[in-house]
């Protein structure tokens, strides 16, 4: 049975921060930055709150589905953090909707929004489903360390949504981990507890850069080879990659070992940087306005992130 996609919208802050505004305050440049990862610019929340961007990618999908919010049957938010640990972002956004649903969150790192397409294509199949709503949030800006220069150019905040209904859109997907916190973290505080021998640490974003873009790099390749070898699919059956958006070097990475032209490949890191679990439906929602995606096409979704997580999907667009 699974899904089909009916619906997509996007949240993003009004503050744009370029390049230049991170070399005021940062040892780096516009040049470093674009040259290493094709960032030119990142959304950082002012005003808004993580449930705020949520809620209008939320509205707009809905609306463009013409679904209300008395009939969806689970609310699904894939986030590293939303504006609370507890409650979850899923349920901040159903009480702002006015939805009843079960709402829950998925921590699944940058892979976040597969794993939630993934979850609620179980609901579909066993019945428990008609409407899914599935929005990838992340409030970056929050997590990262803004004296740490190779860490914090590279994030910015956004949401992006999708509402599924019944279908069979899904051809293909297959998740993955490689359970190390190492490469890619943000811990926990200990809070003030005086019964604990354990040091404070800060709560910010860890990540081995290099390492993160070997496994990157690897994963996608054998994710691609995998999905081929069991669809009989090839690069060829493939109208559009949507690749996760943390670096432009790792997309034309992929894109050039399969020799597939720009075009197949698009990319909008440049005026957003890594939104994590909502960069792959922020790029579906831009990619509908601008009518790059048609029905009958094929498209390639793939992600890594932290866990280490990472996965692929076969959508037949309708
Ligand atoms: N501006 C200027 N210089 C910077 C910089 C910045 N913003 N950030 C790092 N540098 C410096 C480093 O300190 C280093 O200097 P050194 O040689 O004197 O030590 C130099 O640039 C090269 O650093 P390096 O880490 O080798 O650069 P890189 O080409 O590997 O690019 C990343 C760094 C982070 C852009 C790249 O490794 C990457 O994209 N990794 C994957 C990250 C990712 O996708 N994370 C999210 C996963 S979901």
């Amino acid at each position: 049975m699974s899904f089909e996609i009916i619906g997509t919208g996007r949240g993003l802050p009004e503050q744009i921060i370029e390049n230049q505004r991170m070399a005021e305050f940062l040892d780096t440049s516009d040049e470093w930055i674009v040259s290493r990862t094709g960032i030119r610019s990142r959304r950082v929340c002012r005003t808004e709150t993580a449930t705020d961007l949520a809620v209008t990618a939320a509205e707009q999908a809905m609306k463009k589905a013409g679904v209300l919010p008395a009939e969806l049957d689970l609310i699904l938010c894939s986030t590293i953090g939303g504006d609370y640990v507890t409650p979850s972002l899923a349920c901040c956004v159903a009480g702002r909707i006015g939805a009843t649903c079960p709402s829950m969150d998925l921590n699944a790192g940058c892979v976040g929004f597969l794993y939630s397409l993934s979850m609620a294509a179980a609901h579909f199949d066993s019945g428990r489903a008609e409407k899914i709503l599935v929005i990838g949030l992340e409030r970056m800006s929050s997590w990262v360390d803004w004296n740490h220069r190779s860490i914090c150019v590279l994030f910015g905040d956004g949401a992006g949504a999708a509402v599924l209904g019944k279908g069979d859109s899904l051809r293909y997907l297959h998740l993955g981990t490689e359970g190390d916190p190492t490469p890619l973290n943000r811990p926990i505080s200990i809070g003030n507890n005086p019964f604990t021998d354990r040091p404070p640490v800060p709560e910010v974003l860890h990540m081995d850069g290099r390492r993160v873009f070997k496994f990157a790099t690897r994963v996608l390749e054998a994710e691609i080879t995998r999905a081929f070898k069991q669809t009989g699919f090839s690069s060829e059956d493939i109208d559009l990659f949507l690749i996760h958006q943390a670096n432009g070097r790792i997309v034309d990475y992929v894109r050039e070992k399969l020799g597939q032209p720009e075009e197949k490949f698009p990319k909008n890191v440049m005026r957003y940087g890594n939104t994590s679990s909502a960069s792959i439906p922020i790029l579906l929602d831009e990619l509908l306005e601008e009518g790059a995606v048609k029905p009958g096409q094929t498209l390639f979704l793939s992600a890594f992130g932290a866990g280490l997580t990472y996965g692929s999907a076969i959508l037949n667009w309708k």
